[in-house]
């Protein structure tokens, strides 16, 4: 089978090189707002964030294919002692652009996870009631639908392929609403900067919500992991990306021989560079 990569370099909030109908799944992880670390300062201000999601999910429901699956990582956010709900607007922006709101799974990371702060830290040192700020272990997994599937689509060749592995499934509980996964260690080389997710996160949405020869597309790809993920378990794939100099982190990480690079050059919605993103955290 000859599975291919596209990366386009650009603003998801358009998705003109991709057809009506022409995906299969998508996965992603967009930024959470102006997370503290990872995006300080990068968005004007809320709405300015919301806009783009909003114009990110419209493209995408125009591009997914009826029946199918957008699988969105997300979680709430806060900046400066506020906490943006982040999961819920997204959720009303999905269903306002005609997505169907399935099912929520908590990705729960192990419990000695600690990248940003100890918040919790806070109590120890005061230990009196109002002091408690609990740190975050979690993140959703939003599922929405684009209408119904039609199961009789599929030859049986295609659904025999992509048979999903009963052990595997049990074992490892996939089938509860809490997925415990391993976050990527905050001192990985190759994922530097990108808040990348865990392989195995887009791993068990590909197995479930897609079938083999199909295309997956990452609107936020960031270091490359759907599309790793997407290689190995025989599916096409699509990435979306902003910032330009990330190309040689993708190409690293995908390791296949097989990916188109588009770049956008002079329309509206241009890729950045990571001195710019560096630049906009400084000023924030
Ligand atoms: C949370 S990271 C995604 C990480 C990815 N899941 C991985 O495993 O590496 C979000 C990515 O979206 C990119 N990004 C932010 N705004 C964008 C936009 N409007 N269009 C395309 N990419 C964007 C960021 O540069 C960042 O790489």
């Amino acid at each position: 089978m000859n599975i291919k990569h596209k990366i386009i370099f650009g603003n998801s909030m358009s998705m003109n090189e991709i057809s009506d109908e022409s995906i299969h799944l998508i996965i992603t992880s967009p930024p959470y707002f102006n997370a503290p670390f990872d995006y300080k300062g990068l968005f004007k201000d809320y709405n300015q964030y919301l806009g783009v999601i909003s114009k990110m999910a419209k493209e995408a429901y125009r591009v997914l294919q009826s029946g199918r699956i957008f699988a969105l990582n997300i979680d709430d956010m806060l900046v400066n002692g506020e906490k943006y709900p982040i999961t819920a607007d997204a959720i009303k922006i999905f269903q306002n652009v005609g997505f169907r709101y399935r099912d929520k799974i908590v990705w729960k990371k192990p419990d000695g996870y600690l990248r940003i702060s100890k918040r919790s830290g806070v109590l120890l040192q005061n230990p009196y009631p109002m002091y408690f700020y609990p740190d975050n272990l979690l993140e959703s997994i939003v599922i929405f639908q684009k209408g119904k599937f039609n199961y009789r689509s599929i030859s049986k060749e295609i659904r025999e392929k992509s048979k999903i592995d009963k052990k595997e499934f049990q074992d490892n509980n996939w089938h509860k609403t809490i997925w415990e996964i391993t976050n990527v260690l905050p001192g990985s080389k190759l994922e530097k900067g990108v808040a990348a997710f865990p392989d195995e996160l887009p791993y068990r949405l590909i197995k479930l919500f897609s079938y083999v020869g199909e295309t997956v597309l990452d609107p936020f790809l960031g270091s490359g992991t759907t599309m790793k993920v997407a290689n190995q378990l025989g599916r096409n794939s699509i990435g979306i990306e902003i910032i330009r100099d990330l190309e040689k982190v993708i190409k690293k990480k995908v390791n296949s021989n097989n990916i188109e690079i588009i770049e956008r050059s002079n329309e509206r919605y241009r890729f950045v560079t990571l001195d710019y993103i560096e630049n906009k955290k400084k000023e924030a």
